[in-house]
């Protein structure tokens, strides 16, 4: 039986083989650019261990698993301009490094990228697969559309905001392991709840992701550490202190959202300090454990090889003790 590293490596070496492009080089060079800076490349692990679920050896399906990585750079290329967010895996963002248009195209040409991955499977899967995968991709942008939505309203409720985010990032992770035991031929209703079991530890992993954006150490993080504060995101975080604050702390957070102008590591600092009163953290950490429980649970009763559940559910464990 194989182990993560072993899969990880088999996927990093995979990666490193693409070949996008050269001519025009602000095209290709921003894809080359964001690929090669790595991050965790999880989503394609999901597919092996999707895979792994019903087969023994996943190398015959390690490039068709690269569909939903070069997707999912796809998605942050464009995410990182609708932020604007300046670091993305501890480097330059691509709209900062080149431009917002170039960050546009690359992107464009990187979504028909991974369609190109995704023809590779067995032709007989192929419309199945292009089906789940194109109804994931528009829930992605579902979900992106509401989450730039939320930062103007200032009334968000917990539940629309697990909707949101179950559709800009639980649904891929859902996505990742369904295409893999479709790969494998896992019957349907295996599938789906194998895909549940993905939605729920996705649920759980942008729960983290809004954690680590407040609580991270700049340093191992890659990405901007208060990001969202300074954006107004409507995270669970900033939902629920919007709801336990009273008084003088409920005045100043409505305060640091109303501002158009402030200075950002002040705003930062004093809505991060709001939070530390209000047991925010512990509150995040909790929600997010449940929902990975539920995937743990749901997993469980999955009629599936039993190495293939243990590697699943050891590398969700290690998801929920990530630092980036
Ligand atoms: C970042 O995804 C975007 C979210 C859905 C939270 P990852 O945390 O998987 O980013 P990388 O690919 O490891 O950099
Ligand atoms: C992004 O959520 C989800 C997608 C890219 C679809 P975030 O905006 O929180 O992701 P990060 O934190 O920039 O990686
Ligand atoms: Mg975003
Ligand atoms: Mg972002
Ligand atoms: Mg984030």
């Amino acid at each position: 039986m194989t182990d993560i590293k072993t899969l990880q490596q088999q996927i990093s070496a995979e990666i490193d083989k693409l070949q996008f492009g050269t001519e025009p080089k602000e095209l290709y060079e921003p894809i080359s650019y964001i690929m090669s800076l790595g991050g965790k490349r999880m989503r394609p692990l999901l597919v092996l261990l999707g895979y792994l679920l019903k087969e023994e050896n996943a190398a015959a399906v390690v490039r068709q698993a690269l569909a939903v990585e070069v997707f999912h750079n796809f998605t942050l290329m464009h995410d990182d301009i609708m932020d604007e967010a300046p670091l993305r895996r501890g480097q330059p963002t691509v709209h900062e490094k080149w431009n917002s248009t170039v960050a546009i195209l690359s992107g464009d040409t990187m979504l028909v990228k991974a369609y190109d991955l995704l023809l590779e499977i067995n032709p007989k899967l192929l419309p199945e697969a292009i089906r789940l995968f194109n109804q994931t991709a528009v829930e992605v942008c579902e979900g992106q559309q509401i989450d730039m939505n939320f930062e103007a309203e200032s009334q968000v409720s917990v539940d629309a905001y697990i909707n949101m985010i179950r559709l800009k990032t639980a649904v891929l992770l859902g996505f990742s392991l369904e295409y893999g035991a479709l790969m494998a031929g896992m019957a349907e209703p295996g599938r789906k709840q194998l895909y549940e079991v993905g939605v729920q530890m996705g649920v759980g992993f942008q729960l983290m992701d809004d954690l680590l954006d407040v609580y991270a150490d700049q340093a191992k993080f890659g990405k901007q550490v208060g990001g969202d504060i300074i954006s107004n995101k409507k995270t669970f975080l900033l939902i629920k202190a919007l709801e336990l604050a009273t008084g003088k702390e409920k005045e100043a957070l409505d305060s640091w959202l109303e501002k158009t102008d402030f200075d950002s590591t002040e705003k930062v600092e004093a809505v991060t300090a709001i939070y530390d009163q209000l047991g925010i953290r512990e509150l995040t950490t909790n929600l997010m454990n449940s929902y990975f429980d539920k995937g743990f649970e749901l997993l469980d009763r999955l009629d599936a090889r039993p190495e293939g559940k243990e590697l699943l559910a050891g590398f969700a464990a290690q998801l929920m003790k990530r630092e980036k």
